[in-house]
């Protein structure tokens, strides 16, 4: 058992109603849970509370606890990314007229090479060092259609003693060779990848359609089977993208009401399934989503650097459905959340400027926080296991130094609220604000 003393960041309900505390001098106790096999959150608060919830649940004395004091630091959740492709570290920055051609000109031809196990594993060490470094302990990743970049990633993840959620990219159709797979035996690999790693560890398997485009009805209708057949797997894809991408989409299924009912169409529209970008949703496809407790990665730097659109905040908490936030690297530029909370702080504004929408939702520091750790969590269907400090969540958290730069430390020192506080450290962190980062109760 050990304790750290410090500004003690958490949060508390959920979606619009979602908030953060910083209790100041507190203190965060990791231990050995009585249920879990991981290390886990035994107390958490004011040295108060923390020392009642220590006597009264595990009697034990705060006093006779092992104590790391960090003053001026905050200990605060892991983030959780909720949609990256690890095969897609080398693609990060090549700039497209849109999804489409990035995807033929930059994107397939770095994943092609994922046929190689010595290039998976060299990138998958460096997709995990990346993570750790940017404060993100939980990440819903794609792999490639190779069946050995999954092994890989999983085998380095393991490792980590990280909760690492991965599948393999199936694309039977509309891929070049070296990509493309072969629908039977695509969805035979998905269920031995399903049955070796699934479960183990903090390891989840996520059964992985690239997208409608890439996926013959063959390939849709056996991962819908697949997902019934394994009711605890994630299902990870890409939905309402890039305009061109919706309307191929429309020609390939003339008859669907709209893309995200393709999937619901499959048995793809689930609990545990979540589909990134969202942009070109309606109101129907977002009752769906509602109902089906589907969710969506919302990946803004990615959606600006191709310029396939803005996320409609307003209409996501008009009528809500679990979202969080992503970075979708390479489509996106950057491992760090906190250019990602950024970024989605810009898009607000700038849908708040075009339509109009400014007085009925503005999106608050606090919000975009929640978006990227409990918020993503509860997305993953996670909540309570990863994403916030609470007793009972597995031990995944960072030490964050707000004097990490000069003007960090100035700005910091003059916020006079949490929410000033958290927007200074969005707008001016970056991997230097990341102290440490602690995965499993063990610095990585
Ligand atoms: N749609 C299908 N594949 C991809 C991908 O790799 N990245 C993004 N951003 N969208 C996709
Ligand atoms: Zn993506």
């Amino acid at each position: 058992m050990k304790a750290y003393r410090a500004d003690v960041l958490t949060f508390q309900g959920h979606g619009a109603g979602a908030s953060a505390h910083l209790q100041r001098d507190g203190y965060l106790v990791v231990g050995q849970g009585p249920g879990s096999p991981h290390p886990v959150f035994l107390a958490v608060g004011a040295a108060a509370s923390v020392q009642q919830q220590l006597s009264r649940d595990l009697k034990v004395d705060l006093a006779s606890v092992p104590c790391e004091h960090l003053p001026g630091k905050i200990l605060a959740p892991g983030f959780v990314d909720l949609h990256v492709h690890y095969p897609q570290v080398d693609v990060i920055g090549s700039p497209a007229t849109g999804l489409l051609p990035w995807l033929e000109n930059y994107t397939f031809p770095q994943e092609m090479r994922f046929a190689d196990p010595a290039h998976c594993a060299a990138v998958a060490d460096v997709f995990i060092q990346e993570l750790h470094r940017h404060g993100v302990t939980t990440a819903l990743a794609f792999a490639t259609s190779h069946p050995t970049s999954v092994n890989a990633l999983f085998e380095r993840a393991r490792a980590a003693r990280m909760r690492l959620i991965t599948g393999k990219c199936l694309m039977d159709q509309h891929a070049p060779d070296g990509l493309r797979d072969a629908t039977e035996q695509s969805l035979l690999d998905s269920e031995a990848l399903i049955q070796r790693w699934h479960g183990v560890d903090r390891l989840g398997y996520a059964l992985t359609p690239r997208f409608v485009p890439t996926c013959s009805a063959a390939q849709l209708q056996g991962a819908g089977e697949l997902a019934a057949r394994y009711p605890s797997t994630w299902i990870q894809s890409h939905v309402a993208e890039n305009r061109d991408e919706v309307a191929w989409v429309a020609q390939l299924f003339p008859k669907a009401r709209s893309y995200l009912s393709v999937y619901e169409q499959f048995g793809l529209l689930r609990e545990r399934a979540v589909y990134a970008h969202g942009i070109y949703l309606d109101d129907t496809d977002r009752h769906l989503l509602a109902q089906t407790q589907a969710a969506v990665a919302v990946s803004p730097t990615s959606n600006l650097f191709l310029g396939s659109g803005f996320f409609d905040h307003a209409a996501a908490e008009r009528i809500p459905f679990h979202y969080g936030l992503a970075s979708d690297v390479g489509g996106g530029t950057s491992f760090s959340p906190f250019q990602t909370m950024l970024a989605d702080f810009y898009v607000g504004q700038a849908s708040a400027l075009t339509t109009g929408q400014r007085a009925e939702y503005a999106i608050t520091p606090q919000h975009l926080w929640w978006r990227h750790t409990a918020g993503a969590a509860q997305a993953l269907g996670l909540a309570g296991v990863v994403g916030n400090l609470a007793v009972g969540c597995e031990a995944d958290f960072l030490v964050l130094n707000p004097q990490a730069t000069p003007l960090m430390a100035r700005r910091v020192a003059q916020a006079h609220s949490l929410d000033e506080c958290l927007f200074a450290l969005i707008v001016l962190g970056d991997d230097r604000l990341i102290e440490r980062t602690v995965v499993a109760g063990d610095m990585t």
